[in-house]
């Protein structure tokens, strides 16, 4: 078990785990500063937390590549799902980072606390799902770090960094939605491939993913609402402005309503983003 340093404050847990570059001890700190915060162990800042570092910490490999230089690779073959759990890994990575940002930048903002709650809830469980994969990775006789992975996602976020509401839209509304769509299809894969352990972790993943939209879309609703904004028309300018890029059909409709994002949210950003 990794030592954890003293975690004094929800800003100062947070912003630790996000500079953390040793995996295992970003996951353990942002499971442990979500403990303490549920358990109103910790206060909101402290005067001696350390400053948000501009990038997340990181191990040496995998090294980072554009995203145009990723290779696709059947299912049907080990390499293949291992490059596609490798591919997960690097998603939840950044999510953890992600899901902690929120938290670390805006402790400032006027929001309830129960904002807070939410969003440690999702980084935990970002926690979680990075663990779960690394693990699969690790039977299949790979590891996390083996192949490179790409690094847009981090930037598509920072892109927002000073604005809460478009970081909304950016990362549970439009990037945890897509995962909603696909990974129906990628357990379904696996499953035909007789890999029913890697599906079994897809399977918590989505479970979790649709409660990620959700605290998204509540907390999207309730900046909206404050501002007196409608929030599709809200999300659509949002988007236009802060999204490199179309939003990409099928969608998963179904899931989606179900966590509050209705397609009046995206359906016509289809049509534009292509035009
Ligand atoms: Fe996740
Ligand atoms: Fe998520």
């Amino acid at each position: 078990m990794t030592e954890l340093p003293h975690i004094k404050s929800l800003r100062g847990g947070t912003t630790a785990a996000i500079a953390a570059a040793d995996l295992d001890l970003k996951t353990a700190l942002a499971q442990e500063t979500a403990r303490r915060w549920f358990a109103r162990t910790l206060s909101m800042r402290s005067p001696r937390d350390p400053v948000l570092p501009a990038r997340p910490g990181r191990p040496e490999r995998p090294e980072l590549i554009p995203p145009r230089h990723m290779e696709k690779r059947s299912l049907h073959t080990l390499k293949g799902r291992i490059a596609l759990l490798h591919a997960l890994a690097h998603i939840e990575l950044n999510a953890v980072d992600l899901a902690l940002d929120i938290v670390a930048r805006f402790t400032t903002e006027r929001v309830p606390h129960s904002f807070f709650d939410g969003w440690m809830q999702v980084a935990f469980e970002e926690a979680k799902h990075f663990r779960l994969i690394r693990d699969r990775l690790r039977d299949l006789g790979a590891d996390y770090g083996d192949l490179p992975a790409h690094d847009g996602l981090w930037q598509a976020a920072h892109d927002t960094r000073n604005d809460l509401t478009a970081r909304l839209a950016v990362v549970p509304l439009i990037l945890e939605a897509r995962g909603l769509d696909v990974t129906p299809t990628l357990q379904a894969k696996m499953r035909e491939t007789g890999d029913d352990a890697s599906a079994d972790i897809l399977d918590i993943i989505y479970n979790d993913e649709k409660g990620h939209v959700a605290v998204g879309a509540k907390w999207f609703r309730f900046l909206c609402a404050r501002e007196k904004k409608d929030p599709s028309a809200t999300f659509r300018e949002l988007v236009r402005t802060n999204f490199r890029g179309p939003l990409k059909p099928p969608f998963n409709d179904v899931a989606r309503a179900e966590a509050g994002l209705t397609p009046s949210f995206y359906r016509s950003l289809v049509s534009v983003s292509q035009s």
